[in-house]
């Protein structure tokens, strides 16, 4: 059908005209392991989902058909571009359980945070714009980033998060550069991929570099009241509000089929984001709104809130119980709340050819490089707590020590085992991968 002047697949008659923007984006290979990892006999360690059961659904499918009954007008009728004003006060009051003390105002309701990153990045982000993000950082954010042409620069972490000193000097080489920094990308609390938490301390440190320097600072939160003992840490957006944009998400503490979230963000910007939303959707869903407003008015979510903690304090002891039995030559981090840990494998072995090999041993994982703009992650991974059961989850740990021991014998035979795949270089067009939602 097509002279396919471009060269690319003659498949697409539409190949030559595509926006420069999009000749990043390509769907990630490890889709197609997922759909073999959705399996029932594949235990995946793999995906980012809540574990519903943990719900009470009946309480839900109550308080939803109350809704409908009663407002079944309102909410199944399109709303306003900034979000419903119930359900922005409720979002207030979450976000002072984070020391938070934010007006309804502030808020800009979102279709999941996903969205809130989106808007961020479509307001303040033009082609080649620098966006510092922590190193690994949340696949799905890189995918937004790059989506938009932005480039991004990691900045190293270690045990406590992000590491200030390396933040300074990675600012001053860019600005010595001449290089335009937009904004720092950062999830300080039960960190995706890494598991690990920003002290307070930290906090005010990495704030005080951004404040002096300029730099808006982005917060992504969707785990923070998700720590095992309780204990919630103060959020950055408590501690500044004109320097930092605050994102925060139902899908993590109540469930993602609503797909709603949050930014709060300084008066001026927030006014940005709304046009920007309305632009996109119109509106973000009457009906979520609603039936998430119903449901904190009419149900107890700080106990609901208690248990999905409990389920995922007993499932990442078991985690961190079975990589010490099975995979003792692996360090990893030790998550003080949330979903996930972060393992790195020995040298030799890399995470994304080993991969195939995990699935095919009927055990999933994400490869440690999908959570970089660049070419490292290749001897780390991430494990999730969240889903499986505790036996499943030992079971999937069990079979990735079976793959892990071929794979460290075939590197000690015949080198870095990472000759099929080597990982592409920052800024290429292969480096941009499209999480599946469910591993998001
Ligand atoms: C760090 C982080 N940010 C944002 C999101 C997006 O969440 P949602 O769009 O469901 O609110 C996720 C989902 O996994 C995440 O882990």
């Amino acid at each position: 059908m097509s002279t396919n002047p471009g060269g690319g697949t003659r498949l697409d008659p539409w190949f030559g005209s595509y926006a420069g923007r999009t000749h990043g984006l390509r769907v990630s290979e490890t889709r197609a392991l997922f759909a073999v990892a959705s399996r029932p006999e594949v235990v995946s360690l793999a995906g980012g989902m809540p574990f519903l059961d943990a719900l009470p659904m009946d309480l839900i499918a109550k308080v939803t058909a109350d809704l409908l009954a009663t407002q079944g007008d309102v909410a199944l009728q399109y709303g306003n571009g900034q979000g419903h004003p119930l359900l922005r006060g409720h979002i207030v009051e979450v976000m002072a359980a984070e020391a938070i003390q934010a007006h309804p105002d502030d808020v800009v309701v979102t279709t999941g945070s996903q969205q809130a990153l989106d808007l961020v990045t479509r307001v303040f982000v033009d082609p080649g714009d620098v966006i510092l993000a922590e190193a690994p950082s949340y696949v799905g954010a890189l995918s937004v980033f790059k989506s938009y042409q932005a480039w991004v620069e990691h900045v190293p972490m270690d045990d406590d998060g992000l590491i200030p000193e390396a933040l300074r000097q990675t600012v001053a080489r860019l600005t010595g550069e001449g290089r335009r920094i937009k904004f720092l990308y950062t999830c300080p609390t039960f960190h995706n991929p890494a598991g690990v938490t920003l002290p307070v301390d930290r906090r005010a440190e990495v704030l005080d570099i951004c404040q002096r320097e300029g730099i808006l600072l982005v917060e992504d939160n969707p785990y923070g009241m998700l720590g095992f003992d309780g204990q919630i840490t103060p959020a950055i957006r408590s501690m500044d509000e004109d320097g930092v944009i605050y994102l925060g998400s139902f899908s993590k503490t109540l469930a993602p089929g609503y797909r709603t979230g949050w930014a709060a963000a300084p008066h001026a910007v927030r006014e940005k984001l709304v046009l920007a939303s309305e632009a996109a959707i119109l509106c973000p869903s009457h009906a979520s709104q609603l039936s998430i407003a119903a449901y904190l008015e009419h149900c107890d979510w700080r106990g609901q809130i208690e248990a999905y903690r409990g389920v995922y304090r007993e499932r990442c002891q078991t985690m961190l119980a079975s990589l010490k039995e099975f995979m003792p030559e692996c360090s990893w981090t030790t998550p003080q709340g949330g979903f996930y840990t972060w393992v790195t494998v020995p040298e030799g072995v890399n995470t994304k050819t080993m991969l195939p090999r995990a699935t095919t041993a009927l055990v999933a994982y994400v490869s440690g490089t999908a959570f970089y703009a660049d070419d490292q992650g290749s001897r780390q991974m991430r494990l999730s707590f969240c889903y499986p059961t505790s036996e499943r989850i030992r079971e999937g740990v069990r079979r990735l020590s079976g793959v892990l021991a071929k794979e460290i014998e075939l590197a000690a035979l015949f080198g870095q085992t990472a000759a099929s795949g080597a990982a592409p270089s920052h800024g290429s067009a292969a480096d941009v991968t499209n999480p599946a939602p469910d591993v998001a």
